[in-house]
């Protein structure tokens, strides 16, 4: 039996701050402060949903999960493995049992090679295979993934954007991961697509038991998906609940400011909230979103509020919700 309060994945304090440098001397002037202290954890076959608007850190924090850039602090444990201190030989392991779906098909996957090369490349990585073997994972993959055995031998251009998408989640699971990471996997497709590579996700995650983190600017993809929702505003999660709080109709002032307007605005990418995001570059002071909130009082302009356990499971960092 596997320990479900076990956290697979488990972040403390992350912090990744880009520096923007000018003059002769290439001083730091200011910090794009992207993800800016992040708690967060993921339990075996459990999908966390992260949902934030545009620029607000989500992708910078996934990049960080898989190593591809470095975080300036804090901690991250996968699996029981410190993810910060392990080396290169160590990483390569680690990264099997996570793997990830971007947005962009067209990009993440390499035009050159048919699809046999861009599998052989992801299973050959975990062992190594007779021929004949690799062809009948391969087919096996493609059949998992909703794709034809002709599918093989083809080339990424011959593929429609969510038949794409099916090569790449196709890759993702070859090497059996733990967890995948779908950062806006289903946001460049049109809805219809969308529905069907939700269902294939949703089917897979059933199948292979793997735990998710969804990444989407859109709340309505999250829906069906999550067991907990994240709400990531500049930099900094504002709340984190199980989904079916988020998503019951009658607790709109239950939740976190942020995601009453991020409930309330549907499918728009933009808040339909008064004025703009505030930048990352210049944090407003105490509660970070006071700016926007309609609720907003004295105290939110001069004190953060910390990310607080409100309810089973529900954290919210408010000082008044
Ligand atoms: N390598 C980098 N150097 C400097 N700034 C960066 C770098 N990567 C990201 N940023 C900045 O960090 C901030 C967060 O970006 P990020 O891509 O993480 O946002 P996001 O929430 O994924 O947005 P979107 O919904 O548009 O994908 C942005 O202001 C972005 O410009
Ligand atoms: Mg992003």
């Amino acid at each position: 039996m596997i320990d479900m309060s076990e956290n697979l994945l488990q972040l403390k304090e992350v912090k990744k701050y880009f520096p923007i440098k000018k003059g002769l001397f290439y001083k730091t002037v200011a910090n794009v402060k992207a993800v800016d202290g992040v708690d967060l954890s993921i339990g075996q076959r459990q999908t966390l949903g992260l949902v934030g608007e545009s620029g607000c850190g989500k992708t910078t924090l996934s990049r960080i999960i898989l190593r591809l850039i470095k975080e300036d602090s804090g901690s991250i444990y996968f699996n029981g493995r410190n993810l910060c201190a392990a080396n290169k030989k160590e990483l390569r392991q680690i990264r099997k049992g996570l793997q990830v779906v971007f947005q962009d098909p067209f990009n993440s996957l390499d035009p050159k090679f048919r699809v046999r090369e861009i599998l052989k490349e992801a299973l050959y990585a975990l062992e190594k295979y007779e021929t004949s073997e690799f062809e009948d994972r391969a087919v096996g993959l493609l059949d998992q993934v909703g794709l034809g055995r002709d599918a093989i031998d083809r080339f990424p251009y011959e593929f429609s954007g969510g038949e794409r998408q099916r090569i790449a989640i196709a890759r993702a699971i070859s090497t059996n991961p733990k967890m995948l990471i779908l950062d806006e996997a289903v946001s460049s497709l049109d809805v219809l697509i969308q529905k069907q590579i939700l269902d294939l996700l949703l089917k897979l995650k059933d199948e292979l038991q793997i735990s998710c983190l969804f990444i989407s600017h859109n709340l309505n993809v999250l829906k069906n998906f999550s067991d907990r929702i994240a709400v990531m505003y500049l930099g900094k999660m504002a709340e984190v609940a199980p989904a079916l709080r988020i998503f019951s109709e009658d607790n709109l002032k239950n939740v976190h400011p942020y995601t009453e307007a991020l409930i309330l605005s549907g499918v728009r990418r933009k808040v339909s909230l008064k004025g703009e995001p505030e930048s990352l570059l210049n944090i407003p002071s105490g509660c970070r979103f006071h700016t926007r909130c309609p609720y907003r009082k004295d105290v939110c302009r001069k004190r953060e509020p910390a990310l607080e356990l409100k309810k089973n499971g529900h954290f919210i960092a408010c000082h008044f919700r």
